[in-house]
């Protein structure tokens, strides 16, 4: 940060990969700190010495390790509020999504740690002999993480690797590393060792693609854009090196007629406005059986024009802006100016990357606003007419990471629920990310779960071990 590290001032930001980066408040554009970016030099130190905390980590009483993630866990508890602050600043969420956000860091870290004492191979009856397994961790993890939930989504990754046995190397977003160094900074201080835990900012490009390309790193979990996943999935190839990828989504949200559609429409602005719908879970397509779709539109819009938007410090703030001014613009090719809204909220005029919640009336299927991810206030909504056609419009996507179902029939639900290709779905609710329970995507959504009770496995390799219990010849 600015403060802490002082930097030479001939580098003005007129190169591609700047030597630091500026981040800003999204809500003020106001610079709060400048951040080194980090060389692929400094890439390759780092995983050299996260490959020396990794062997005495590992070594270590698999209850010590619990122990000290715990005591990570607790220092995350204990700084929460400057946490969520950061995060404010950083990201310009609004706070009270901040601290449950923190929170979510340290009950990550509390899950996983319980992992490190339960992660119990199989004893398999063969002939001739003891059969057992191991789950033995990886060594070198790098995790890559996105600016949309820069703590969480970073937790995902580096709880249960850690826990695992693993060093985690962790390369947050350019825009949004100001948390991700201050979870490194409390590792430090509640004990894990030095060199296990790792932040280094900088450019994807560049520290990224070191870190996704050094052979000493063993995995990498990667949550971004699906352009850039299907270019770390392919250098991994070459090395056939593990990946986990969180990519994009274009998620269904598909109101039956026999719903309760105060409540659909009352919950439908949360899960495609919450974090500004920076969100790979937006539920972005509405779809909405014809017979009732009048009516549901009626019920929406005030929902919708509702929607606390404003200062993201203000506890009552329930979206604030989007990250930055190339997301606004990347928000607004979907949207013309001309665009015939079906509903448009406010949002404040002046310095800040505002963007007004806005729903949109999809022209066709194959409407651009209607297939791609826009990651920004925007929904489509789309009448269907029964049933099939619900999925059929549901399944039109190569993306498939969640979605939601609303109706009162059980059957319906579940015969929806399991004909959707998505990796999360949700009935009669939007929530579908738990930490305890396994979240990822179908097709192009991604690759591999995290979260949940096995999160640990994908961060370890399972080793046979077959010992003979054959009486040996001397005592024949
Ligand atoms: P991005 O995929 O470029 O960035 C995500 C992370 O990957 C960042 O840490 C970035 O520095 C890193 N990265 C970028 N290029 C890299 C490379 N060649 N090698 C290694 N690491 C690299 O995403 P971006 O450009 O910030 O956002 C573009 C769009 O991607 C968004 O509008 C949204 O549609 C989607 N996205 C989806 C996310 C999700 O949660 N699934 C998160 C962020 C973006
Ligand atoms: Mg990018």
């Amino acid at each position: 940060m600015s403060n802490e590290h002082p930097h030479p001032d001939h580098h003005p930001n007129e190169h591609h990969h700047p030597h630091e980066h500026r981040i800003l408040n999204p809500a003020t554009e106001e610079v709060i700190a400048t951040v080194p970016a980090t060389t692929p030099d400094e890439v390759a130190a780092a995983v050299a010495r996260a490959t020396g905390a990794q062997r005495g980590w590992a070594a270590l009483a698999p209850a010590d390790r619990a122990r000290l993630l715990r005591r990570f866990a607790a220092a995350v508890d204990g700084h929460i509020e400057e946490l969520a602050a950061l995060e404010v600043r950083e990201a310009g969420h609004p706070i009270g999504n901040a601290r449950w956000e923190a929170g979510n860091v340290r009950d990550l870290l509390d899950y996983a740690a319980g992992g490190a004492e339960r992660l119990s191979g199989a004893q398999i009856p063969v002939a001739g002999g003891l059969n057992v397994t191991f789950h033995e961790p990886l060594g070198v993890v790098a995790v890559i993480a996105p600016w949309n939930f820069p703590m969480p989504i970073a937790a995902w990754g580096t709880a249960p690797a850690l826990a695992a046995g693993n060093a985690v190397i962790l390369k947050p977003a350019e825009t949004t590393p100001l948390t991700a160094l201050r979870l490194a900074e409390l590792a430090l201080e509640a004990g894990l060792p030095e060199g296990l835990f790792q932040v280094l900012p900088g450019a994807g490009p560049v520290a990224g693609a070191a870190l996704v390309e050094h052979p000493g790193v063993a995995k990498v979990v990667f949550t971004g854009s699906t352009a850039v996943g299907k270019e770390i999935m392919a250098k991994c190839a070459a090395g056939v090196k593990r990946v986990t990828l969180e990519l994009g989504g274009k998620s269904p949200n598909i109101v039956f007629a026999d719903a309760d559609l105060e409540r659909a429409a009352a919950a439908a602005p949360g899960s495609f406005l919450d974090n500004t719908g920076q969100d790979c879970c937006a539920r972005s397509r509405i779809l909405v059986q014809a017979s009732v779709y009048d009516r549901f539109m009626e019920l929406l819009a005030p929902a919708v024009t509702s929607f606390a938007v404003g200062d993201p410090a203000d506890p009552a703030t329930a979206m604030g802006p989007l990250i930055s001014a190339a997301q606004r613009e990347r928000v607004r090719s979907y949207v013309p100016e001309d665009a015939p809204a079906a509903i448009r909220g406010e949002a404040p005029k002046g310095k800040g990357f505002w963007y007004p919640a806005t729903v949109l009336e999809a022209t066709g299927p194959g409407d651009r606003a209607a297939v791609e991810e826009i990651f920004g206030p925007v929904a489509v909504v789309l009448p269907f007419e029964d049933e099939a056609d619900a999925v059929r419009l549901a399944n039109a996507t190569d993306y498939g990471l969640s979605g939601s179902i609303w109706t009162r029939d059980v059957g319906r639900a579940v015969r929806v629920s399991r004909a959707v290709a998505a990796g999360n779905l949700s009935v009669n609710s939007h929530g579908s990310v738990r930490y305890a329970t396994p979240f990822g995507g179908y097709k192009q959504s991604g690759l591999g779960r995290e979260l949940g009770p096995d999160a640990l496995a994908a961060f370890t390799e399972t080793k046979n071990v077959f010992i003979s219990t054959e009486i040996s010849t001397e005592e024949q």
